[in-house]
């Protein structure tokens, strides 16, 4: 799809309706990511997911894909400890839910661990510039790569990647002139995430794009629907009808 200039799109699902409806829209990747810390745990940050709450909503997913790529998001300190840890929380990743491969975050720092995991049959999907698992390195969520020598890390990063053996890499939140530049630099694919449009493909969190989390408005997230005011009205006239005693109607009865 690269070679060809087709884009490829990605969303992220952690229930099986979500995960059907995405599957039969024709989306190319459905990620499990572990935003679902966040938009289904209800946590600040991403860190708190465990392996075995990815592997319960990712096998749950699983069971509506059907021709979706599907990716699973290693959790927070479930690939840093070391290789035989990596290989043992990746494998049952895989074997578990079936997924058809891991993200990991992280660039240079993580390729020993790419490759071990590559070598043993396990397909990775990195992750560069805002890395979410690292707030407490960064301290912020601010775009990251809008300095040089962090630009030049992250092309650098990606093309580590690319030789540890990742098949394609998801830029988030950094400069659009500088996704264009690694998406230039590497054969893989870039999906891109607040990265502008020369990435090679797109992903948005599913809930944030559907309008469901609508104290979160970062300007890379295009609001498809207004869900969350949608669904707010829905239980108020269903709380209204109830006090009102208009529902059950006589033809809602039996
Ligand atoms: O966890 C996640 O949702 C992600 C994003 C890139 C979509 O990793």
């Amino acid at each position: 799809m690269k070679k060809s200039g087709e884009k490829i799109t990605a969303l992220t699902a952690y229930d099986y309706l979500i995960a059907r409806y995405l599957d039969e829209a024709g989306i190319d990747i459905i990620l499990v990511g572990d935003s679902l810390a966040n938009v289904v745990q209800g946590n600040p940050t991403t860190l708190a997911v465990t392996v075995d709450e990815m592997i319960y909503h990712s096998k749950i997913v699983k069971k509506a894909v059907r021709t979706a790529l599907m990716v699973v998001d290693m959790p927070f300190m479930s690939y840093h400890v070391d290789l035989q840890e990596a290989v043992r929380n990746c494998g049952r990743v895989m074997k578990e839910t079936g997924c058809d491969a891991v993200k990991l975050e992280g660039g240079e720092r993580i390729a020993e661990t790419v490759k071990h995991l590559v070598k043993v049959g396990i397909p990775v999907m990195g992750h560069l510039g805002l890395t979410p698992q690292s707030i407490n390195i960064f301290g912020t969520y601010v775009t990251r790569g809008t300095e040089k020598k962090e630009a030049a890390q992250i092309i650098k990063d990606a093309k580590i990647l690319e030789q540890s053996g990742c098949f394609a890499i998801v830029l988030e939140k950094i400069p659009a002139s500088l996704a264009k530049k690694v998406s230039g630099s590497i054969k893989i694919p870039t999906i891109g995430i607040g990265a502008g449009i020369n990435c090679d493909g797109q992903v948005l969190v599913t809930y944030d794009m559907l309008g469901l989390t609508e104290e979160f408005s970062p300007r890379f997230v295009r609001k498809y629907l207004n869900l969350a005011g949608e669904i707010k009205d829905a239980f108020g006239r269903y709380i209204k009808d109830i006090k009102e005693k208009s529902f059950p109607s006589k033809k809602e009865s039996y």
